[in-house]
């Protein structure tokens, strides 16, 4: 495992846990910890929630010593509100660096002029990236798409080039475009002809779900660093397993009885640090319990067990029903 520069901070491996609205929140990303992640991303955090709904993001930014070092992403287009979230979110979690999302494809966001519209809005994304990295006390970086439409793509090296010369310290670079959301084919030789474009980190990003599959991106981008998101979604060893690919070392497969003890600590982190109603904890639980069982043989009909789930005790039942 290698470690990268970003900026001022030296981080000890190269393979991050990328941000997963929804998903990597602080239950997830100490699962990932406790089988081998070495570095996680919060979730994406609305610049103007985090300043005007406190709340909700402070749950969002749940953090422990152990969930540490952590990188942190904010949405928005505001230098100023950007600013204000940026010196919150830095002064209450302790981030190593500070992302900006130039790559969310969802409708509400891009609506509001956010995420993967920035992508096409590289005035305000410069000014942004300027004004954030002139002000705050950590790096920051950009996470951005190949491309807001196809036709687009071919401007991706201008971009990347303007990010850096912004004062961006390293880009992440999700290998579709925005029209792609989340499918379809990655474009490794744009993520590569970013990588060459520009002299600080690139990380690529997109369909590593497998060692094999991080190791091509690695192999055919020449990429500084990975981010792995959905190929860690009920598989928290994964990061630990693509280091030790990338090390030539055998990776075996997962066992039922590791995959059971896994999701029960998962579910139990979640009991410990997740505030929720009772009823969202429900569909939280009944969630990760899918991760984790997706692809058991009988899949189909413990998919349907686990949707009738209403309690962590019915739902550790289960798990324990199923066998080994
Ligand atoms: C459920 C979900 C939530 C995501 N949330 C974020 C986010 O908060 N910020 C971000 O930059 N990317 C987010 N992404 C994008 C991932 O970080 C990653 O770039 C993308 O899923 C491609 O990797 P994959 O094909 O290996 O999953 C999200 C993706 C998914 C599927």
């Amino acid at each position: 495992m290698s470690s990268v520069k970003i900026g001022s901070k030296t981080i000890n491996t190269n393979i991050f846990l990328a941000p997963l609205a929804g998903c990597s929140d602080l239950a997830f990303r100490l699962i990932c910890r406790e089988y081998g992640a070495k570095f996680c991303f919060f979730e994406m955090l609305d610049a103007n929630s985090l300043i005007y709904s406190r709340i909700r993001s402070l749950r969002l930014i749940k953090t422990t010593e152990e969930d540490k070092p952590i990188a942190g992403q904010l949405l928005g287009r505001d230098p100023e509100k950007m600013l204000e979230a940026a010196y919150l979110l830095i002064n209450l979690t302790g981030i190593s660096f500070l992302d900006i999302n130039c790559a969310c494809p969802v409708r509400k966001v891009v609506k509001k002029k956010c995420g993967a519209y920035l992508l096409n809005d590289q005035d305000t994304l410069s000014k942004l990236i300027k004004k954030l990295s002139s002000s705050v006390s950590v790096p920051v970086t950009a996470k951005i798409r190949i491309g807001y439409l196809d036709k687009d793509k071919k401007h991706i090296t201008e971009l990347a080039k303007l990010c850096e010369g912004s004062g961006a310290a390293a880009i992440f670079v999700h290998g579709r475009t925005k029209t792609q959301m989340y499918s379809g084919d990655v474009d490794y030789d744009l993520i590569k002809a970013v990588k060459e474009s520009v002299s600080i980190p690139v990380f690529g990003s997109g369909n590593i779900l497998t060692p094999h599959l991080a190791k091509k991106m690695f192999d055919e981008t020449g990429c500084d660093g990975i981010l792995v998101a959905r190929g860690a979604l009920g598989r928290p060893w994964m990061l630990k397993d693509i280091a030790n690919y990338m090390e030539g070392k055998a990776v075996t497969a997962v066992s039922m009885e590791t995959r059971k003890t896994a999701l029960k600590k998962h579910l139990s982190l979640l009991g410990k640090y997740t505030e929720v109603k009772n009823s969202i904890r429900a569909g939280f639980m009944r969630k990760i319990g899918l991760w984790y069982l997706r692809d058991f043989a009988t899949s189909a009909k413990v998919r349907g067990s686990i949707c009738k789930v209403n309690s962590y005790d019915e739902l550790l039942t289960f798990i324990d029903s199923l066998p080994d």
